[in-house]
């Protein structure tokens, strides 16, 4: 009985663990109301999905396979020599047989690292391949959405689902799939040349396995656990982050930014905690798998060395030396796969989230396609008419209760009315950007809805309401990626709308940098910069939602001058909130809470003496009043 102290006290260690462990896992309850880590697609489904973008690369896929075959045949093949070159070493010794093992081992050594080094770079070409694509796939996806759809999603989480979310794909392509794959021929090789090499040991061996699967049944639940927390932790901080970036000039000018760093700080300091979690748990499982290999080769040694001094026969197989070192060096490449395995199934389903993700977004189908029947608008003419149109955002919440209007080929109309009338809605309308729900919009006396889209708003130039300006320079604004169109030209279009005094002042003209948003131009610059911008694209429709921000007198006037200029090119729409702006168009749509109250040229709404007038002449007094 003494003689089996060793062997009974590393049992009941690994048995009182595995008790200690099972108990923790069964009290532990598994949260599923995280944010981020749910899943709804099932695994197959996603799995369906990713191989399609697998598949043009499926011959480098084999390729990588074979050479991944070779590449494990040095963690087969090196204990087995080591073995025989062991019990060279006890008998007879003959140094030529050694050289000719060693040339060997580094034979297999070097054909092992060549191919690992092969299969690393192929699959990485692939993997960047199938990462662009899917990253492209998802953007171009996103373009395609509506406006409404786009204003549901937060910009924060569409970065990531570009940016982010296809690199943990591809690293499953590039990483996780080979080395699961690996790992699994690795252990079921090492188990054959085990078998053949003595089955006694082998079984021995085996004896442990039950218990690595129960540590890494057990490891999985908490890893994923400790997965789910600490991603919920970096969601939260950045997207604290992306909104409180872009407005930290408020939390400055409201002296807010101790408040905003407490903030801050508690969920920085949840992400500590659960990345401290998360390294409980791995730093719990990587010693116990060690501990499982560590028994195993305790066992290994006094069993196989028990059994080789008493040359005992198990099976009819007797122990050697060389076979203990053989074995010895086995479970080491046995061991260590399994570990992997179970921290490379949580990579993978980490991965399988993503894809998840970016799933989500693929799948949602853009509300504002062409019909089947579209065909394209070549030439407009300009003709456009509202037919008792009816328009929500939101259902039953009514922002156009039957608008009808007719706009002349080359007429300019404009739209007033209090803020929230509808104005900015008409425009977007006549863009489809959104779908009306009842009446009809004709474009040259076509319904909107027969003509495709991208067509359609080739002929429109929009300026909006808050101009964007994109980081770059001017001229890459203004042109936004237009090819073949010289300086010159350029020049000709700003000097059209005025805006080419301000540029000439700056010291670099057109190459001068534009900041983020364009926050290094006022608010007048930007809207001339955007008059250039329409001019340059030679719209046949001009659009124009003039921006409430004040504008000083001298600005006012080029605006003033640029637009009387740019009426001449075509039909062209005004929302405007001075009243000067729009006294010499043909028409004047007064609306007011979606409906038209009013409408006319300025010297008839005038004489109406109806709501025009009156919003005419509280401008007209409150101009006279800051002029006295
Ligand atoms: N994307 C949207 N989703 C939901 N409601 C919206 C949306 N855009 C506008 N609205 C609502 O529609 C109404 C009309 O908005 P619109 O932007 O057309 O007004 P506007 O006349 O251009 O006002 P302003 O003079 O202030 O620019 C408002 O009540 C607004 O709250
Ligand atoms: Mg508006």
């Amino acid at each position: 009985m003494p003689e089996y102290l060793p062997v009974l006290i590393v049992g009941a260690v690994i048995g009182v663990f595995a008790v200690v462990f099972l108990t923790a896992f069964l009290l532990e309850k598994d949260k599923k109301t995280s944010m981020g880590f749910e899943r709804h697609m099932a695994d197959g489904e996603i799995i369906r999905r990713l191989l399609r973008y697998a598949k043009p690369y499926r011959s480098q896929f084999v390729l990588v396979f074979f050479v991944m075959l070779f590449s494990i045949v040095y963690d087969v093949a090196s204990p087995l020599l080591i073995g025989k070159i062991e019990e060279l070493i006890k008998g007879s010794f003959p140094l030529s047989k050694l050289f000719s093992y060693v040339a060997v081992y580094a034979g297999i050594l070097v054909v092992s690292l060549i191919c690992t080094y092969a299969q690393a770079m192929l699959l990485q070409k692939v993997g960047q391949k199938i990462l662009s694509q899917i990253r492209m796939d998802t953007f171009t996806h996103i373009e395609r959405l509506s406006h409404e759809q786009l204003s549901k999603l937060p910009v924060g989480k569409l970065v990531t689902r570009v940016s982010n979310d296809p690199n943990s794909i591809s690293y499953m392509f590039t990483n996780i799939l080979v080395t699961v794959a690996k790992n699994a021929l690795v252990i079921l090789g090492v188990l054959g040349a085990m078998l053949v090499l003595n089955y006694a040991l082998t079984l021995m061996v085996l004896c442990f396995v039950p218990f690595v699967v129960l540590f890494t049944v057990i490891f999985r639940k908490f890893s994923r656990k400790v997965h789910r927390r600490v991603n919920d932790a970096t969601t939260a901080i950045n997207t604290y982050l992306s909104e409180n970036l872009s407005g930290i000039k408020i939390t400055q000018s409201f002296n807010r930014e101790e408040r905003k760093m407490e903030e801050f700080g508690a969920r920085s300091a949840e992400l500590k905690k659960a990345k401290m979690a998360r390294m409980m748990v791995f730093g719990i499982f990587r010693p116990m798998v060690y501990m499982l290999y560590i028994s195993s080769v305790l066992c290994l040694f006094y069993f196989g060395a028990k059994g080789s001094i008493q040359d005992l026969h198990w099976f009819g197989q007797s122990i050697s030396s060389g076979v203990i070192v053989s074995f010895y060096m086995f479970l080491n490449k046995f061991f260590n796969p399994i570990q992997n395995l179970a921290e490379q199934f949580d990579m993978l389903q980490k991965s399988f989230a993503a894809a998840e993700k970016i799933f989500s977004v693929l799948d949602i189908v853009p509300e504002i396609v062409d019909e089947p029947d579209a065909k394209p608008l070549d030439e407009i003419r300009g003709e456009i008419e509202f037919r008792d149109v009816w328009f929500c955002y939101k259902p039953d919440e009514w922002v156009l209760k039957g608008v009808s209007f007719h706009v002349l080929p080359g007429q300019t109309v404009a739209f007033v009315g209090p803020t929230g009338s509808g104005k900015t809605t008409i425009l977007s309308l006549i863009c489809r950007n959104y779908d009306i729900q009842r009446g009809q919009i004709l474009i040259d006396g076509r319904d909107i809805k027969t003509i495709q889209i991208a067509s359609l708003r080739r002929h429109f130039g929009q300026m909006l309401q808050d101009v964007f300006l994109f980081s770059g320079d001017i001229r890459s604004n203004l042109l936004l990626r237009m090819e073949g169109v010289s300086d010159e030209e350029v020049m000709a279009a700003c000097k059209y709308v005025n805006a080419d005094a301000f540029i000439k002042r700056l010291e670099k003209g057109l190459d001068e940098p534009v900041r983020e948003r364009g926050n290094n131009f006022s608010a007048g610059q930007r809207q001339l910069l955007s008059f250039a911008r329409t001019i340059l694209h030679k719209p046949s429709v001009i659009i124009l939602d003039e921006a409430t921000a004040n504008i000083d007198t001298e600005t006012e006037l080029l605006i003033q001058d640029s637009l009387e200029r740019i009426k001449t090119i075509g039909t062209m729409l005004i929302v405007a909130h001075r009243l000067s702006t729009v006294q010499h168009a043909d028409n004047i749509i007064v609306l007011d809470h979606g409906e038209i109250c009013e409408q006319g040229s300025h010297q008839a709404l005038l004489a109406q003496k109806g709501r025009y007038f009156k919003l005419y002449t509280l401008q007209f007094t409150k101009q006279k009043l800051l002029e006295s």
